[in-house]
């Protein structure tokens, strides 16, 4: 879906998509060119992260989602876990209050269970302070799998059947979107894949069924707001068809 919040000179011609979802990889390779430490690269990611999280506020977008550690990153050496997990500390110390100020909107998707406890006050803290804002929805995919939301899912909508309380005969994709981590939150129209990979790597592979999907090669410490200008203008040039005949296509 488009929208047209125009209140950014720079784009003020440009239409951008409702929800836009980002796959930021490419922070250990960005590193690695350099000859730093795995570390630099992810500390650099979060400084465009916050870049990026005002353009697309500036922009008009309604909906941000930013993956930044995935179910599986947990198979990484302790000492990146570690590094990761602090830089979302970080980010949230750092951020939040300016966030807040400016209307942004933060809620953490994912499995916050074995977080520590800490990170998980802070992201409840997070969630609980901008509850009201509306200007931006940031979205954090942290300790996020697409696999392990679908069977979170499913083992709370048999929970329901079990307790009488829903029918199997009525579970629809409505039903399961409604128990997904993203209950609320329209689909994403376009999903960003930063350094060249071309997969989703788990990452909202429910909610991306129709979503347009676009490859940048650039590493993501290095992803600008001109970067996401162009990902939107290509977008724009897209032709989503939901599976029916584009109109004037008919016989
Ligand atoms: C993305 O960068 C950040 C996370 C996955 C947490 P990577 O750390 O995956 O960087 P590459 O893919 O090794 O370059
Ligand atoms: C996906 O990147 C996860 C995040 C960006 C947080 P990875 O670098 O972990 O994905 P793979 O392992 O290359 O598929
Ligand atoms: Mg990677």
């Amino acid at each position: 879906m488009l929208t047209s919040k125009q209140n950014d000179s720079e784009t003020a011609s440009q239409a951008v998509p409702r929800h836009v979802a980002i796959i930021m990889d490419g922070n250990g390779r960005w590193a690695a060119r350099r000859h730093l430490p795995r570390a630099a690269g992810h500390r650099q990611g979060v400084e465009a992260v916050r870049v990026i999280v005002r353009a697309a506020s500036e922009m008009g977008i309604e909906y941000l989602t930013l993956y930044s550690f995935s179910s599986e990153n947990w198979n990484r050496p302790p000492e990146e876990v570690n590094d990761l997990m602090g830089l979302l500390r970080l980010f949230i110390r750092r951020d939040l209050a300016e966030l807040h100020r400016n209307g942004v909107n933060i809620r953490i998707i994912g499995d916050r269970a074995h977080l520590d406890p800490d990170l998980v006050k802070l992201i409840d803290e997070a969630e609980t302070l901008t509850r009201a804002n509306t200007r931006l929805r940031l979205i954090i995919a942290f300790n996020y799998g697409g696999k392990n939301e679908i069977a979170s899912a499913m083992r709370r909508i048999a929970g329901e059947v079990e307790a009488g309380r829903l029918s199997a005969a009525e579970i629809t994709p409505d039903t399961v979107s409604a128990y997904l981590d993203t209950a609320g939150i329209p689909d994403p129209d376009l999903v960003i894949r930063t350094s060249g990979e071309k997969r989703l790597s788990n990452f909202l592979i429910w909610q991306s069924a129709y979503s347009e999907l676009l490859f940048d090669d650039v590493f993501w410490p290095d992803f600008t707001p001109e970067h996401l200008r162009a990902a939107i203008a290509e977008f724009n040039g897209r032709q989503r068809r939901f599976g029916a005949v584009p109109a004037g296509n008919g016989s």
